[in-house]
């Protein structure tokens, strides 16, 4: 099975990287999809650092590569050659909207199935606006995101080597 993983990945965390890991486990390949979305305000990383930032964190999984994608999901994962979708869901509120996408996406394309993994009980509560909202309050992280994905959001916290896509409004 050719699977793509998509999202925002606005950082990754480590419930991604959790899904990440254990859905190369049961497909031959995996393709983690970061998506290009311009109109989305106020990103903390570009797409280019989301992609290089993934990159670095799945390089001891040979069957993950890591590409960017704007346009429909379905499209992307046709052109690919992916015949299947993974989500995580993270509780019975992710239910609702993962359910209307996996529809929608299902209309678009009938020959790719939306598989769903569960994210551990460890990392339920964890999303990219949660540990990038504590990272900006000052607390600590160090359970929530990859090492150098820390470091990373670290630096443009602190103004560091930042460069995010937003230039005017917030700092990052
Ligand atoms: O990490 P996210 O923000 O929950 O990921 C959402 C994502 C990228 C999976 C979704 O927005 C998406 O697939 N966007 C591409 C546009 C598309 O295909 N839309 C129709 C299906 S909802």
């Amino acid at each position: 099975m050719i699977a793509i993983y998509p999202g925002s990945f606005d950082p990754a965390t480590l419930g991604h990287l959790d899904i990440i890991t254990r859905a190369s486990k049961i497909t031959s390949r995996l393709i983690v999809a970061v998506l290009n979305n311009s109109a989305k305000k106020h990103p903390m990383f570009t797409v280019d650092e989301r992609v290089r930032m993934l990159t670095e964190i799945c390089g001891h999984l040979p069957n993950v590569q890591i590409e960017s994608f704007s346009g429909l999901l379905v499209d992307f994962a046709e052109h690919l050659g992916a015949n299947a979708v993974i989500r995580g869901l993270r509780a019975m509120t992710d239910f609702e909207a993962e359910m209307q996408m996996a529809q929608t996406n299902k209309t678009l394309n009938p020959n790719i199935e939306t598989l769903f993994i569960s994210t551990q009980a460890e990392y339920s509560f964890l999303s990219s606006s949660i540990v990038k909202e504590i990272a900006v309050l000052g607390g600590d992280i160090s359970s929530m995101a990859p090492s150098p994905i820390i470091k990373k959001m670290h630096q443009k916290i602190n103004g560091g080597t930042g460069g995010g896509e937003e230039k005017h409004g917030r700092t990052y």
